[in-house]
């Protein structure tokens, strides 16, 4: 299923003669994770990871060239991006210009409908739409495989948001060439037998978190004991989830994501000082799963760096889903998200 959208073309040409272009995206989740780089600086994962992306919370965001300007001005949801935000976004621009031979800076207005750092990967669907508009204001022409790379630069993950659907996100080749794993380090979509998956978020914890996901990585590869057993069992998890899709088989899709959801947390608890994302809400949350699934439905769950509960299950099913979760846990926000569209430009419109 391979989507086809205008790359790198300027959606419009603001009123100064700058070049400017608006891109879309969609955060994903993985059911095989990644957690974990083998180098900080091109961002290259230990382990290859396989997402769906959503039909929901996604980012919208406009880049326009700034001639003159002696910085790049950051708009996050109507307010300046401030402290690590700013910085992350300024660098990823930074890398932008290196490659199109430019030094002009930009002005950036981004409008995430995720709540920021809630485990709900905004970093995803922000730094997929960022590249791509960015790379399309710059005029640097790349494709989907480009994209996906020059977005993982900016957050692993918002690698696998430039597709739509199910996603693998190669860790790329291990031989000590970068050149040659950062070329190799890309997503792309993944064949699927026909699924009609619904993912039920409960949101069960809107805040910022404790720990951020990127310093949690760092700490579970620097320090947790588990690491390494996790990243090698994740190998086997990755084969046995293309088998699962390729099948159309959704209840062993389901186990695959949550074992592999499961150990990666372990990596955490296990690291020095252990990080915790998991509250007592999102136990019991994993408890009500547990129980659906004594009741004969194929629910599943699977957590990222935040105490919020995704729970995979079939489409027919997730109303049902959804209404065991809100009983069990009456304090959560509940929504019903499904595979959504890979990131595209749009224009002024929204189009
Ligand atoms: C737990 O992509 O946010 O959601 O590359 O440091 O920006 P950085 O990390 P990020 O990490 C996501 C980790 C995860 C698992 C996943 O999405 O695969």
């Amino acid at each position: 299923m391979r989507r086809e959208h205008p790359t790198a073309v300027l959606d419009t040409q603001e009123q100064d003669g700058s070049a400017a272009a608006t891109a879309v995206a969609h955060p994903n989740i993985a059911l095989i994770k990644y957690w974990g780089k083998r180098d900080e600086r091109l961002i290259l994962p230990v382990t290859d990871s396989l997402s769906m992306t959503l039909d929901v919370f996604p980012t919208t965001t406009h880049v326009r060239l700034a001639p003159g300007a002696g910085q790049d001005e950051v708009t996050l949801n109507g307010a300046p991006a401030t402290g690590e935000a700013g910085r992350r976004i300024t660098a990823f621009l930074d890398l932008v210009r290196e490659r199109a031979g430019s030094d002009l800076r930009a002005v950036v207005d981004t409008e995430n409908t995720v709540p920021t750092g809630a485990g709900l990967a905004s970093s995803a669907s922000g730094f997929a739409a960022l590249a791509m508009a960015a790379a399309a204001a710059y005029g640097l022409g790349l494709d989907d495989t480009a994209l996906s790379r020059l977005a993982r630069r900016g957050s692993g993950s918002a690698s696998r948001s430039i597709f739509g659907d199910f996603t693998v996100w190669h860790a790329g080749p291990d031989t000590g060439d970068l050149d040659a794993a950062d070329l190799g380090s890309y997503a792309e979509p993944v064949p699927t037998a026909d699924l009609d998956p619904a993912l039920v978020i409960a949101v069960v914890n809107a805040g910022p978190k404790p720990v951020s996901s990127r310093e949690a990585m760092r700490r579970t590869v620097d320090t947790s004991p588990l690491f390494r057993p996790w990243a090698d069992s994740s190998r086997d998890d990755l084969t046995d989830m293309r088998a699962a899709l390729t099948k159309g088989d959704l209840e062993a899709v389901g186990e695959i994501a949550e074992r592999n959801a499961l150990g990666m947390h372990a990596t955490m608890l296990a690291a020095r000082p252990a990080v915790r994302y998991l509250s007592p809400a999102t136990v019991t949350v994993l408890d009500q799963v547990l129980q659906l699934r004594r009741d004969g439905v194929a629910a599943y769950a699977t957590m990222d760096a935040g105490p919020n509960v995704k729970v995979l299950c079939p489409r027919a099913d997730a109303q049902r889903v959804a209404d065991a979760v809100r009983a069990a846990a009456p304090d959560s926000t509940v929504l019903v998200a499904g595979p959504g569209p890979g990131a595209r430009l749009v224009d002024e419109g929204g189009r």
